[in-house]
């Protein structure tokens, strides 16, 4: 018989990442470039996979973003990242986009991506991991809305 799976509060696999807009990271208007915030996303999202699963993971999938403002050269940039739901071998990343005005500290919410990561065994394959547990009613409120998501996604990947 397999062993029953571990479970995790879903608290603990939040990941905040914070950084300061830098002029090499922006376009002529000063405005950081969509790619650098993909990539920051990728990582805040497998920071917060790697806490729940403490194996590697990849990148399996991607949900459309969108930049609903810009951020500014010498702004933060910040990321809260939270797994929202596990499945048997991957899960489901939520990733929040801030920009904070350094002096005034007016913050926006920028986007909001949702990335689907695998966890992997030594060979190279799928691996079980740890379940996530919802503890409050936002989380469990999180946890609804992407398991919404994965079926959907599944359906599409089809
Ligand atoms: C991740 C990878 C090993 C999965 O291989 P696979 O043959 O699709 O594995 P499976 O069909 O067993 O699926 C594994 C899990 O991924 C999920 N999955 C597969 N394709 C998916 C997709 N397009 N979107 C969301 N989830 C997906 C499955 O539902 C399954 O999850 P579950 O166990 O929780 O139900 C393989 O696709 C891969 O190596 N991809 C490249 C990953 C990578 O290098 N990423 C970095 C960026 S290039």
């Amino acid at each position: 018989m397999s062993e029953p799976r571990q479970r995790v509060p879903m608290s603990s696999t939040q990941v905040t990442m914070m950084e300061i807009v830098m002029p090499n990271e922006a376009n002529s208007m000063g405005n950081v470039f969509g790619g650098r915030v993909m990539a920051l996303i990728d990582m805040a999202g497998a920071m917060s996979a790697l806490r729940l699963c403490r194996m590697p993971v990849v990148t399996v999938s991607v949900d459309r973003i969108d930049f609903r403002a810009p951020i500014r050269v010498g702004e933060f940039i910040i990321l809260h990242a939270n797994v929202n739901y596990t499945g048997h071998t991957s899960l489901e990343v939520g990733v929040k986009v801030f920009g904070e005005h350094p002096l005034t500290g007016e913050r926006r919410h920028t986007s909001t991506a949702y990335l689907t990561y695998v966890a992997l065994d030594p060979a190279g394959k799928p691996a079980i991991i740890p379940q996530v547990v919802p503890e409050t009613e936002e989380e469990q409120a999180w946890h609804a809305a992407a398991q919404e998501r994965r079926a959907r996604r599944l359906a599409q990947a089809k």
